[in-house]
């Protein structure tokens, strides 16, 4: 038997072998493939079988009997990119794009892939560094990171990618100078002589941009710095880039000084980004800009004192933005100005004097907190009124009456009902201001379809909506549809084949809308018929008759293996929490569990890649976070109690009994738990969307409209609803805030972290005394007086959650509580009870939302300040049942929701769902009060 066991391995091989005789994937890319995949879920149905490249899995294409290609964006996958792939040392491409469940770090070993010419790894869960063996892939072309978790330095390896075409890093957490060469050899960014694409923007990077970055061997037609800490000043050397530059965004910065006069030989240049930084000196003189169609220098320190000519004289210039300077005197356009201008905003800055002379104003002209508009009635001059935000879009139908669709499929602009491919579309650089001109979009549009049909991808059409600048990035984005032609849904190589022209950047834009990146949403798609029966080829049924064969011996053989493993583990009882609670009477029999299983310490320390920084996934006064793989791919959040945070065995144990009992939808459920080796872990399910809170503020990048917020809502309310009613015993949640509301991939809300010793005892149902526990802004000013811990608290915390849903504020900022601004500001006689002003104004684009009223009503009723007064959770959960039902839409319908995001992910320091080191306690009569954190 031992012997046997020993040798289980090779022969697993050896019988693979045998088999691939008849098969055409080289063996060494089959066993290398089938590590890499072993532990990934969601695979597409027809990954069947042991010859990829002869039953042409989705996704994988070979060449000679080698796997080449891995193109897999856009299909749901999870799990991790492990060092298996360095065996495929034939691969060419390898996209995992918008795989958000695919996580972990950039394995090292990648940089074996000697022959890789394009990597995108865009919008998946990334963590870490980038490893410097990326400088190895010498043949690569493409590389796109962005939109990851990504942390640490650019390492200056990329400098030796000589044939580097695309490097796109944006949207992440990388810190650090950017590099370049010096003189000891090192490589840097500006040896990249074939880089047409520097994409950094959206980091965490600092030090000055260097000078030597930018020489006239380069040929850089974008540079995107945005949205970093970079400081001193802007380089002259960019003018090297006189024949190729096209877009150059440096704004969001710390960049100080003069603007260097000769930019303006940029020829070339049609948008200029260098809004909020600290640039002084006069405004620059942009003559000779020719191809000049967008100038942002707002928010700096220019103070000239007239505006310069060249804003009414180039010829190509859509839209000048000056506002938030100190630019003084007069703006003349009596002489004329160009046709094309369409926007010229000089808003807060200190102008006198506009000449007109006999010209019309043909655009937007923005003036308002300027002395010019402070006169006697000018604030009835339109160009000093404030502007309105951009007009909603959305694609119109081809002629056709839209029907109405069942099973929230969407109505195409062919009048099809679909489940389309969803996702963000985003321009860096979107040139224009005439946001109402809608020949813009439908010119996407167009492109679009071309670009599909070129790729021969059966797609019926596409739609595009909710128009929006995003204001933290200057970033424009519309939502894309992307609807699968005679059928209602995409199958796996649909979807993957579309993503992937907008991940690789096969699809290009109309210029004015370069550079892009998109962000796909999850997508269900068709799995399709497993394979294998269909195929003609003899080698492939020989195949599959072996394949059977060698399955049973396989099998006979595993259930051996596994038999004996299962005896092992039982033999060795130390470890075992069971063993440990009979052997220590003091704590009681072992733990009833209902559905939650224990984990010895050893196992956990394997999924946590022994409780890998990297795996870090939040961490507070409790101890730590950490991400953690199951072996069969499920991902697990794993609570670390520290030294202080540990509670007893006792404790412990009716703890996890009681969490292990509480299984509601809207509740994060408890996987398991780990009680060894001095250790006390609490293992959760894994909730990919993160916190309301990250929601709520851009963090997270989810989108959230008033139907999702309401969902959420309801979702909240019915999770405390069991918590309070049907949990037995009953739990007070004492900590409800809008970090302790997760989204799952269906955004559906689950509330976390309750339970932690908040029990309530029978024999004192109907209040605690205890310890003051919560979160500044959400207590419950009653309990805070009385200690008397009840239901109700949770209720008033509730509706200070409902009111920091609709305002997107959090409840308490700059010294302002928002429950009372809300009550100062509400007019139940006024349209929308005249809260426009503080209500997020997200909500307030395109359709109003409906049902506000009676929203905010019952979140007011919830923060009565007497206890009594306020509704159970079970009356509030109803009412916005009620409320939804309003709004047209079924309260109980989960899959209306798919995961948008929008691209101001990766802005600051990303805070994960189950960190909670916000959380403060109160002891004594009359507690010091500690302010949330701003
Ligand atoms: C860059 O390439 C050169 C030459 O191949 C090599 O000597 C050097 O170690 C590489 N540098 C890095 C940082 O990878
Ligand atoms: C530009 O910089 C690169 C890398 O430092 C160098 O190889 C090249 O010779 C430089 N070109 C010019 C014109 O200075
Ligand atoms: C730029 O910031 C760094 C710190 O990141 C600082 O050491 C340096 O002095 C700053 N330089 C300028 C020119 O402000
Ligand atoms: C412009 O900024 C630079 C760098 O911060 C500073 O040294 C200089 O004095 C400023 N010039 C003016 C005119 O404010
Ligand atoms: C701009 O600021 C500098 C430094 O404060 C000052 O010397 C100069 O006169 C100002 N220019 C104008 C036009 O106000
Ligand atoms: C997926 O759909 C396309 C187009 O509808 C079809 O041609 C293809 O055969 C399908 N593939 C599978 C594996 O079902």
């Amino acid at each position: 038997m031992e012997q046997q066991l020993k040798v289980f391995p090779i022969l697993v091989l050896l019988l693979f072998q045998v088999l691939l005789v008849a098969a055409q994937t080289d063996s060494g890319d089959f066993t290398a493939l089938s590590s890499l995949i072993q532990s990934w879920k969601n695979k597409p149905s027809d990954w069947v079988g042991s010859d990829p490249c002869g039953s042409d899995w989705d996704g994988i294409r070979c060449t000679n009997s080698r796997i080449t290609e891995l193109k897999l964006p856009g299909l749901n996958l999870v799990g991790q990119l492990s060092s298996a792939i360095q065996s495929l040392s034939e691969l060419d491409t390898l996209d995992l794009s918008y795989n958000t469940g695919i996580t972990g770090t950039i394995p090292r070993e990648i940089g074996n892939l000697k022959n890789l010419n394009s990597l995108a790894l865009v919008g998946c869960g990334f963590i870490g560094p980038i490893p410097d063996s990326i400088g190895s892939l010498k043949k690569l072309t493409f590389l796109a990171l962005n939109s990851n978790k990504l942390n640490g330095n650019i390492p200056r390896s990329l400098g030796n990618l000589s044939n580097l075409d695309w490097l796109d890093l944006a949207d992440n957490q990388l810190e650090g100078p950017i590099p370049v060469s010096n003189d000891q050899g090192q490589p840097g960014l500006d040896m990249l002589l074939k880089a047409q694409h520097f994409h950094l923007g959206n980091n965490k990077l600092s030090g000055p941009i260097p000078p030597t970055l930018f020489n006239s061997s380069m040929i850089l037609e974008h540079v995107l710095f945005d949205n970093n800490q970079l400081n001193g000043s802007i380089p002259s050397t960019l003018s090297s880039l006189v024949n190729t530059l096209e877009v150059v965004r440096f704004d969001r910065n710390k960049l100080s000084g003069r603007v260097p006069s000769n930019l303006n030989n940029l020829e070339k240049l049609s948008e200029i980004y260098l809004s909020h930084n600290e640039l002084n000196g006069s405004l620059p003189n942009l003559n000779g800009m020719n191809s000049l169609t967008y100038v942002d220098l707002s928010d700096n320190n220019f103070n000239s004192s007239d505006i310069p000519s060249w804003v009414s004289s180039l010829k190509d210039l859509t839209t000048v933005i000056l506002k938030d300077n100190q630019l003084s005197g007069t703006l003349n356009l009596s002489s004329g100005y160009s046709s094309s201008l369409q926007l010229i905003d000089l808003q807060n800055n200190d102008l006198t004097n506009l000449e007109l002379g006999n010209q019309k104003l043909n655009f937007d002209l923005r003036l308002a907190q300027n002395k010019i508009c402070l006169e006697n009635g000018a604030s009835e001059k339109s160009y000093c009124k404030i502007p309105q935000t951009i007009p909603s879009y959305s694609t119109p139908t081809n002629g056709c009456s839209p029907p109405s669709c069942s099973d929230n499929q969407i109505a195409s602009p062919n009048c099809k009902c679909a489940f389309p491919y969803i996702g963000n579309l985003s321009s860096r650089a979107f040139s224009f201001s005439n946001y109402s001109n809608t020949s813009y979009y439908k010119e996407i549009e167009q492109s679009l379809m071309d670009a599909f049909r070129k790729q021969k991808i059966a797609v019926d059409s596409v739609s595009l909506s909710n128009p929006i600048k995003i204001s933290s990035t200057d970033n424009f984005q519309l939502t894309l549809n992307i609807f699968p032609f005679q059928t209602d849904r995409f199958n796996s190589t649909g979807v993957s084949t579309t993503a992937f022209v907008l991940s690789n950047q096969i699809y290009k834009p109309p210029e004015f809308f370069s550079p892009y990146f998109f962000i796909g949403a999850n997508y269900e798609y068709y799995g399709g018929e497993p394979k294998g029966s269909k195929s003609s080829h003899t080698g492939a049924i020989v195949g599959a008759v072996l394949a059977v064969l060698v399955f049973l011996v396989l099998a006979v053989l595993a259930g051996m293996y596994v038999v004996r493993q299962k005896r092992r583990a039982t033999r060795s009882s130390e470890g075992n929490p069971f063993v440990n609670w009979e052997q220590n009477k003091s704590s009681g029999a072992a733990p009833q569990l209902k559905g939650a299983r224990w984990f010895s310490f050893d196992e956990i320390r394997k999924y946590t890649n022994n409780f890998a920084e990297a795996n870090t996934i939040g961490s507070g006064g409790y101890g730590q976070v950490y991400q953690g793989a199951l072996p069969g791919g499920e991902l697990v959040a794993i609570k670390r109690a520290g030294k202080e945070s540990m509670q007893g065995a006792v404790e412990f144990k009716t703890e996890i009994e009681l969490l292990s009992r509480v299984h509601h939808k809207n509740l994060v459920s408890l996987v398991g738990f780990c009680y060894e080796k001095g250790e006390q872990m609490l293992v959760y399910e894994y909730v990919p969307n993160g916190t309301l809170m990250d929601s709520l503020s851009g963090k997270s990048g989810i989108w959230m409209d008033w139907i999702r917020r309401l969902k959420v809502t309801l979702g909240a309310a019915r999770g405390l609803t069991y918590l309070h009613e049907l949990a037995n015993p009953p739990i007070i949640h004492r900590d409800i805030k809008s970090s302790n509301i997760l989204l799952d991939n269906h955004l559906i809300a689950k509330v976390a972290d309750f339970g932690l010793s908040k029990l309530l005892v029978d024999s004192e149902r109907g209040h605690v005394t205890t310890q003051v526990k919560g979160t500044m802004g959400y207590l419950d000013p009653e309990y805070y007086m009385t200690q008397q811990l009840t239901e109700k608290s949770d209720v008033y915390s509730f509706g200070v959650l409902m009111l920091e849903l609709a305002t997107a504020r959090k409840p308490i900022e700059q010294g302002k509580y928002i429950v009372r601004e809300v009550m100062r500001v509400m007019d139940t006689s006024k349209e929308l009870y005249n809260l426009h002003s503080i209500l997020d104004q997200s909500i307030l684009i395109g359709t109003r939302p409906k049902g506000l009223e009676r929203y905010v009503e019952l979140a007011l009723r919830c923060v009565k300040e007497y206890a009594a007064d306020r509704p159970t959770m079970a009356e509030a959960a109803k009412e916005i049942e009620s409320i939804i039902e309003l709004v047209g839409v079924n309260p109980n319908s989960e899959s209306a929701s798919t995961t948008e995001t929008y691209e101001e992910a990766g802005v600051g320091d990303a805070k994960h769902p189950y960190a909670n080191d916000d959380e403060f306690e109160y002891s004594g009569i009359f507690p010091s009060i500690r302010v949330e954190p701003q």
